[in-house]
Parts: C-alpha cells; sequence; structure tokens
C-alpha cells in the first residue's frame, strides 16, 4: 500500500479551518493509504523558541482534537516527531548536502519571517523549516504528502533532496509528491484568514456557546444594515460558513438574502445551530477523552515507537550509504 505522511505544527488547539481543511482529509487517507500522522512539535520551535513551556500542553490538546475527530490508531499510526529522535539526524545528514540557495529561495519561509516580522530573530533552524519537513517525509519513504498550496515549495525542495542524496550516495529516498486539496475556504470570524494568532477562530474544543458568540460577531455584507435590505452572500463571511457547514439550507439562505426576507441576525443564529450539530459528537469524544489523558498519550507512545522501527531502518541504511557506518 502506498505511503501518506503528514504533520501538524503544535501551536495550540485547532481550529474548525484545521478540521474541514486539514483533518477531514486525513480521515479519508487513513481508509485509502498507510498514514503516518504526526504532531510536529519541532517545527513548533522554528518560531516560537521562546515559549517552550507551553509545547507539551499544546501538543496534548492536538492529540485530543485528532482523535476526537476520528482519526484512529487502527488504521494510522499517530505521533509525536520530537518522540522519533530520528528525524534529527536524519535533517543534519540532509542539511550537509542541501546547497545554500535552495533553502534561501524559498517563498514560504520568507513569507514566515516576513508575516512574523522576525528579521534578524529568524533562526538557523528556521531555515531549516523545509529539510526538517523533507526528513519527516522522506524518513519513511512516502509516496503522498496531503498539504495546502503554501507548502509545495517545500515538497519541491524534498524531491530535489532526494535526487541529490540518491545521486550523490545511492538510491534509498522516494521522491514525495503533493496530494493538492482543494481546502473549502474558511474564513475568520472577521473575514480575514481563520487563525489563532488572529484570535477570529472557531476552536474544535470551543463550547456551543462561545461558538455562538463568535459566530453572532461575525462580519457581514456591510450594505445589509437593516433586515429586509437586500443583501450580497458572495462577499459575506456568514454565507462562506453556511456554504460549509449548512449545505442543505444555503440555498434558501441565499435568496432569502438576496430577497431581504432574512436578517443577519436570523441568519447567523441558523448557521450557530448547525456548526454546533456539527461539532457535538467531536465535542463530546474530545470531553471524555480529556478525562484519559494518560491512555490518549499512550496511544502516541505507542504510534511514535512504530513510526521509530521504521524511521530507524531509514537512517540506518542513509547512514551505510554516506560510509559513516
Ligand atoms: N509545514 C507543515 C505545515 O505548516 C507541517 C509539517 C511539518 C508537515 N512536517 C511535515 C506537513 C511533513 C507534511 C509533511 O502545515
Amino acid at each position: 500500500m502506498e505511503r501518506v505522511v503528514s504533520g501538524i505544527r503544535a501551536t495550540g488547539q485547532l481550529h474548525i479551518g484545521h478540521l474541514v481543511g486539514v483533518l477531514q482529509n486525513y480521515l479519508k487517507l487513513q481508509e485509502e493509504y498507510q498514514s503516518f500522522f504526526f504532531i510536529a512539535d519541532l517545527h513548533a520551535l522554528t518560531t516560537n523558541y521562546e515559549h517552550t513551556e507551553i509545547l507539551k500542553g499544546n501538543r496534548v490538546e492536538v492529540m485530543l482534537d485528532m482523535l476526537s475527530v476520528g482519526l484512529d490508531p487502527q488504521k494510522c499510526t499517530l505521533f509525536v516527531q520530537s518522540e522519533v529522535p530520528e528525524h534529527t539526524y536524519l535533517h543534519l545528514l540532509l542539511s550537509m548536502i542541501v546547497p545554500l540557495p535552495w533553502v534561501e529561495r524559498n517563498t514560504t519561509v520568507k513569507e514566515m519571517i516576513r508575516d512574523l516580522d522576525l528579521k534578524e530573530n529568524a533562526s538557523y533552524g528556521l531555515l531549516g523549516y523545509p529539510i526538517l519537513m523533507t526528513t519527516d517525509i522522506i524518513i519513511y519513504k512516502a509516496h503522498y504528502v496531503p498539504v495546502g498550496k503554501d507548502q509545495l515549495p517545500h515538497l519541491e525542495i524534498a524531491r530535489e533532496i532526494v535526487r541529490r542524496f540518491n545521486g550523490l550516495y545511492g538510491e534509498l529516498f522516494v521522491e514525495p509528491h503533493a496530494l493538492l486539496t482543494e481546502f473549502p475556504n474558511v474564513p475568520g470570524v472577521d473575514g480575514r484568514k481563520m487563525s489563532k494568532s488572529l484570535d477570529n477562530d472557531i476552536k474544535i474544543a470551543d463550547s456551543e456557546e462561545l461558538t455562538k458568540i463568535r459566530i453572532m460577531s461575525a462580519v457581514t455584507d456591510p450594505e445589509k444594515v437593516r433586515l429586509h435590505d437586500k443583501g450580497h452572500p458572495s462577499v459575506c463571511t456568514v454565507f462562506k460558513y453556511h456554504l460549509i457547514f449548512n449545505r442543505s439550507e444555503v440555498d434558501a439562505i441565499k435568496s432569502d438574502c438576496e430577497d431581504g426576507e432574512i436578517g443577519c441576525v436570523a441568519c447567523k443564529k441558523q448557521l450557530a445551530e448547525k456548526v454546533n450539530e456539527r461539532m457535538r459528537p467531536i465535542r463530546e469524544k474530545r470531553e471524555r477523552l480529556s478525562h484519559e489523558k494518560d491512555k490518549v498519550i499512550d496511544i502516541f507512545d505507542e504510534g511514535s515507537k512504530k513510526a521509530r522501527k521504521i524511521a530507524g531502518q531509514t537512517l540506518e541504511k542513509a547512514l551505510n550509504l554516506m560510509k559513516l557506518k
């Protein structure tokens, strides 16, 4: 069976954008591929190295999110990146053979430096972000990597590194390809990109009350001020959510809005119910699991052991080919 690898940067609880974009995709993949899904806590260090005290807690939160949406340790391998130290060893070996311009031209890393305003605080480790990501993938000889468009430059480097290594030392690694998923666009409640740092997100773990409050505060069509004003769903954030979470009523809502038959308050209330309905079983499961954290951590420990076996074999072969053994 072909292999898939994908990681989630552990920077805190996941939101519903992760759910419909990343996690739902994982659910499908665990049925179709030999899948490895992991918490990229070392990658979190590339920008959060000053706040390592929150890493441990974040890791458990992401574990809870991953399990509560239905990722199943019987169907996929769930693990923690830092629990598989073979990644770091291979990362170092690869870093020796990667020409500097390959990492310097990486647009996604450049954007991270710009967006986070890192300037001279951008670390050597951040520059190596794509090499660490390459390691995560090729150490399992994965064929496919489900990612969003922003990650394509990293995969390009991954393939170049594979060719370079195989050319220098002998055939070992497999060139990975992106499984580009057209993620539905889930904006934040303020209409910008949904993100924790913009404080405009709805978390998987949020309560129904908080979900409702967030949705009631969402921006809508600025031209629709009064209930009977005619609205423009195409520019409305709330409508974008209806498209994803309320498919059965979305056509009626569209025409009611355009005809000035429904006001934004009612429309948001309807949406909040749908989102909460959809999230309820996930949140109930998450609540149950949160009382069994030891069991949750055990699942990822077991997965990390399984991952280490495979990663260790690949590392061993790489060391042999490089005449380091
Ligand atoms: N860079 C990825 C992201 O920000 C996270 C990641 C780290 C990853 N290692 C990976 C994704 C390996 C896929 C495969 O989303």
